[in-house]
C-alpha cells in the first residue's frame, strides 16, 4: 500500500519513544507507541487479578483492551493512565507477557490499524521486523545502559515516581535480556536497518537524522 511506515525499534529507554513522536510531528504522521499497548495489557491484566502464567487469559485482555490514544494522552475505558502505565511494575509485567505469541497475536490487527494516511512513525521492539515488514524507513535505535537509566531515572522522577539509579540499570539489563532472548519477535535489528546509537545526541539530533534518512528514500 502507498501509506508510508516508519519503523524506530530499540531497547528499553533507548529514546526512541521521544524520537517517535518528534519525527511524526515533522512530518504530520500518526504515530504508534506499540510499547504502551503491551503496558495496557500488563496494567488490566494487573488490575483483573489475571494470572501471569495463563497466556489464553491474557490474550484475551489484550484482545478486548477498550484503549484509546489522544494526542499525548492514553486512556482504558475512559480513565487516564498515561502515567500509570509508566510505572516500573507495569513494564516490567509488559515485558514478562509480551514473551507470549498468544498475547502478540492479539495485539496485531489492533497494531496494523494505526497505518492510516498520511503515513505512521512506530516504535517498539517488533515493528520493522514483524509487524510493518515493508516499512519506507526502519530504525534500530540504541543508546549505552548508562545513558538509558539516566533517562528513565528522569522520567520517572519527573512523573512523581521514586527511583534509583543502581535498580534501573539492573533492571534495564534484565529487560534486554529477556526482550532480545525471547522466542517470540526478539528484540532485534530488521534487514535493512539504519543504526543510530543516541548515547551522545540529543533528542532533535536524532530527529534530524532520522528525517534526513527518510528524505533520501521517500
Ligand atoms: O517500550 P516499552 O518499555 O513501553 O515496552 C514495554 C514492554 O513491552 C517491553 O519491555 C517489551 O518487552 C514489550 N514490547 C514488545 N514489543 C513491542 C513493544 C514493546 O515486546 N513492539
Amino acid at each position: 500500500s502507498a501509506i508510508p511506515v516508519i519503523t524506530i525499534d530499540g531497547p528499553t529507554a533507548s529514546g526512541k519513544g521521544t524520537v517517535a513522536q518528534k519525527v511524526a510531528q515533522h512530518l504530520g504522521f500518526h504515530y504508534l507507541d506499540s510499547g504502551a499497548l503491551y503496558r495496557l495489557t500488563a496494567l488490566s491484566a494487573l488490575r483483573r487479578n489475571t494470572p501471569l502464567d495463563d497466556e489464553h487469559a491474557l490474550a484475551k485482555v489484550a484482545e478486548h483492551l477498550h484503549c484509546h490514544f489522544d494526542g499525548m494522552h492514553i486512556f482504558l475505558s475512559n480513565e487516564d493512565v498515561s502515567d500509570a502505565i509508566r510505572a516500573e511494575v507495569v513494564g516490567n509485567t509488559a515485558s514478562q507477557i509480551a514473551t507470549l505469541m498468544p498475547v502478540r497475536q492479539a495485539l496485531y490487527g489492533l497494531q496494523l490499524g494505526f497505518r492510516k494516511a498520511p503515513g505512521l512513525v512506530a516504535d517498539g521492539r517488533d515493528m520493522g521486523t514483524v509487524i510493518f515488514p515493508h516499512a519506507a524507513l526502519k530504525v534500530f535505535l540504541t543508546a549505552s545502559v548508562d545513558a538509558r537509566a539516566q533517562r528513565r531515572y528522569k522520567q520517572l522522577i519527573d512523573k512523581g515516581f521514586s527511583a534509583n539509579m543502581k535498580d534501573l540499570s539492573m533492571d534495564l539489563k534484565m529487560r534486554d535480556e529477556r526482550d532480545t532472548h525471547r522466542s517470540s519477535a526478539p528484540l532485534k535489528a530488521a534487514d535493512g536497518a539504519h543504526h543510530l546509537d543516541t548515547s551522545e545526541m540529543t533528542a532533535e539530533q536524532a530527529v534530524q537524522q532520522v528525517l534526513s534518512w527518510y528524505a533520501a528514500v521517500k
